[in-house]
C-alpha cells in the first residue's frame, strides 16, 4: 500500500493541519510505503516572496519532523525536488474537462478571498492530481477540505485510463472521521488565512493570550453554562482524554466556574501535548543542515519512482 500527502508551505501549521493531516500521516507511516511532500509549487500561487518561501518550506520541514515524521520510514521531500510532476500535470490537463475545474470550491473561495485569479490557482488541481498520480498511490490521508481534490483526482485518473488503457493508480482520500474539521478560535475552520489559528509551535505567552482571549457569552461565573457548541470545549477535546472531557462539561453544566478557568484549562491540556515535540524541534534546529540532507535524499527516492510512471504515461500517451 502506497500512502501519500502534502502539505503547502505558506505559514506556520497550525493545530487543524495536525490533527487534519499531519497525525493520521504520521501514523500511517508504519502500515504501508509513506510519501509526503512540502507542496512548494502549489504556493508559488500564494507566496510571492522568496525567502519567505524558503523560510516557510524549511519551517514546515522542521515542524512535520518534530511531530514525528521519521524520515527511516517515510520518503520525504519538497515538490519540486520532482519536477516530472510538472510534466505529468500538463498531460493530465489535457484531458480534464474545464467544467470540472470550474465546480471546484478552492479555486472561488480563495479568489473571493481576494487571491490573484492565475492560471496556477484554477489549475491547482490538476497539479495536484499529479502529485497522487505520480507516485501510484493507493491512499491519500487529508482533511475534510480536501475531499473535492481527490474526487477531481479520481475523475482525471479515470478519464486517461478510459483514453489510453489501465496506465494510472485510482487513489482513495483517508479522512478520518473525527477531529478532520478542527474550529478555530472564531468558530468558523481553523485556518491560516483566516487569522484564527493555535499554532503548533510558538511562544507560550502570546499563544496563551490567543486562546484565553477565546470570545464567550455573558453568562456570569455563578450560573450553569452549555457545553454543547462551545469552542473551548470543542478545541479541548482535540487534547484531552475522554474523563478530563466529561469533567469540565460536568463544570460547565454545575456552574461556578467562569470561562477563565476553562480556557486556563485548555491551555494547558494544548501546551503538555505538544511538550516532546517541542523538545525534538529544538534538537532539529540545532543541526539544520541535517533538514536539508532528508528533504534531498528524499527527493532523490522520490524521483526514481516518479520518472517510471511518467515514462510509462509517455508511452501511453504516444510521447
Ligand atoms: P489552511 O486552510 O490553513 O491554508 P491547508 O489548506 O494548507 O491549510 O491544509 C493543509 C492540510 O491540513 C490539508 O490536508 C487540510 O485538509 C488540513 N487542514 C487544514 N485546516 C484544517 C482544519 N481546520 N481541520 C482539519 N484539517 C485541516
Ligand atoms: N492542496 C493541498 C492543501 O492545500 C496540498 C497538496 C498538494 C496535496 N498536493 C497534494 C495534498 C497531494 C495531498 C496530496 O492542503
Amino acid at each position: 500500500m502506497r500512502i501519500l500527502s502534502g502539505i503547502q508551505p505558506t505559514g506556520r501549521l497550525h493545530i487543524g493541519n495536525y490533527f487534519g493531516m499531519m497525525e493520521p500521516a504520521i501514523r500511517l507511516q508504519d502500515e504501508g510505503e509513506a510519501f509526503y511532500f512540502i507542496a512548494d509549487y502549489h504556493s508559488l500561487t500564494s507566496v510571492a516572496d522568496p525567502a519567505v518561501l524558503r523560510e516557510n518550506v524549511f519551517n514546515v520541514a522542521v515542524d512535520f519532523l518534530a511531530c514525528g515524521l521519521d524520515p527511516a520510514k517515510a520518503v520525504f521531500f519538497k515538490q519540486s525536488g520532482v519536477p516530472e510532476v510538472t510534466e505529468l500535470s500538463w498531460i493530465l490537463s489535457t484531458v480534464t474537462p474545464m467544467g470540472l475545474l470550474e465546480r471546484c470550491h478552492s479555486y472561488k473561495d480563495k479568489t473571493a478571498r481576494g487571491m490573484e485569479a492565475s492560471h496556477g490557482l484554477f489549475a491547482y488541481p490538476v497539479l495536484m492530481a499529479a502529485d497522487i498520480l505520480i507516485y501510484d498511490s493507493n491512499i491519500v490521508p487529508v482533511g475534510d477540505d480536501q475531499k473535492q481534490h481527490l474526487e477531481v483526482t479520481r475523475d482525471i485518473a479515470m478519464k486517461l485510463n478510459h483514453r489510453y488503457g489501465d496506465v494510472l493508480t485510482i487513489p482513495e482520500a483517508r479522512i478520518r472521521e473525527d477531529k478532520a474539521k478542527v474550529p478555530g478560535l472564531d468558530g468558523q475552520k481553523m485556518s491560516k488565512s483566516y487569522k484564527n489559528i493555535i499554532e503548533i509551535f510558538g511562544e507560550e505567552k502570546p499563544l496563551r493570550k490567543r486562546i484565553m482571549g477565546i470570545e464567550t457569552d455573558s453568562t456570569p461565573l455563578e450560573a450553569p453554562k452549555n457545553p454543547e457548541g462551545s469552542i473551548i470545549v470543542d478545541l479541548y477535546r482535540l487534547f484531552a482524554t475522554p474523563d478530563e472531557v466529561a469533567a469540565m462539561e460536568a463544570d460547565y453544566r454545575a456552574g461556578g466556574i467562569g470561562y477563565g478557568e476553562f480556557k486556563k484549562r485548555l491551555f494547558e491540556a494544548y501546551w503538555g501535548y505538544f511538550a516532546p515535540m517541542r523538545a525534538k524541534r529544538e534538537e532539529l534546529l540545532a543541526a539544520p543542515e541535517n533538514v536539508e540532507e532528508v528533504l534531498a535524499a528524499g527527493a532523490l527516492r522520490a524521483r526514481e519512482l516518479a520518472s517510471r510512471t511518467l515514462a510509462r504515461v509517455r508511452a501511453a500517451v504516444g510521447l
